[in-house]
C-alpha cells in the first residue's frame, strides 16, 4: 500500500507523540540521563536578565513536563511569577503539574492542554516567551509564520523571546533524490 502525504504526516506526528509520552512516563525530571536531565543552558543564562524584576510573566510553548519552566519558577527571586505552559499532550501537562507541586512552584505554573497553533497569544502580555524544540512541530508553514507574528506582538517592551528550533533535518526522496526538507 502506498502511503499518501496526509497519512505520512499523521504517522510521523503519532511517532513523535509516542516518543515524547515514552520519555515523560519513564524518566524523572532532573534525574534522568535523557534531555530531561536539566534545563537548557540558554534558559539558565537568561535568568540574570530578570534580576531586577518584581513580576515576571512567562509563556512556554510546547512546555513538555516543565524542564525549563520549573527551573524559571524556582530561580526567579521576585514576588510574582506566572508561567503559562502550553502542550498538546495531556500526559505532559498532567506530569508538569505534578512536577510543579513537587518543586513547590505549583502556584507559579499554569498547565494548558492545547496545540500551539490554537493558543492565542494576547498582545503585550509576557516578559519571556520560550519555545524550545517546539515550533518545528507546528502543522503548517502558515501557522508557523502566524505564530511568529503573534509572539512578536505578545512580548512586552524589553522582554525576551527564546526560540530553539531543530532545523538540521533535510528529507530526500531516495528514488528521485528530490529534496523536501527546507531549513527554517
Ligand atoms: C522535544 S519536546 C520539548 C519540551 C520542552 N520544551 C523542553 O525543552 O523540555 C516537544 C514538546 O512539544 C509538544 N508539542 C508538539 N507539537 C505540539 C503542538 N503542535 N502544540 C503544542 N505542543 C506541541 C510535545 O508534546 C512535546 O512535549
Amino acid at each position: 500500500m502506498i502511503e499518501n502525504t496526509v497519512e505520512r504526516l499523521h504517522r510521523i506526528r503519532q511517532n513523535e507523540a509516542n516518543s515524547h509520552i515514552d520519555v515523560y512516563t519513564h524518566e524523572k525530571l532532573y534525574d534522568s540521563d535523557t534531555w530531561l536531565k536539566k534545563p537548557i543552558k540558554t534558559v539558565q543564562d537568561l535568568m540574570s536578565s530578570f534580576s531586577g524584576y518584581k513580576e515576571l510573566r512567562v509563556l512556554d510553548l510546547g512546555s513538555g513536563v516543565g524542564r525549563n519552566s520549573i527551573y524559571i519558577a524556582e530561580s526567579f527571586q521576585g514576588e510574582i511569577c506566572s508561567i503559562d505552559c502550553v502542550d498538546i499532550l495531556d500526559v505532559a501537562i498532567e506530569i508538569l503539574e505534578k512536577n510543579a507541586a513537587e518543586h513547590n512552584v505549583g502556584n507559579r505554573i499554569k498547565g494548558i492542554v492545547k496545540a500551539i497553533e490554537d493558543f492565542h497569544i494576547t498582545e503585550d502580555s509576557y516578559d519571556l516567551i520560550l519555545a524550545v524544540s517546539a515550533l518545528e512541530h507546528i502543522d503548517s508553514e502558515r501557522h508557523f509564520t502566524d505564530k511568529l507574528s503573534e509572539i512578536s506582538q505578545g512580548i512586552r517592551d524589553g522582554g525576551i523571546v527564546c526560540l530553539v528550533i531543530n532545523s538540521e533535518v533535510t528529507e530526500i526522496d531516495s528514488a528521485t533524490e528530490k529534496v523536501f526538507g527546507a531549513k527554517l
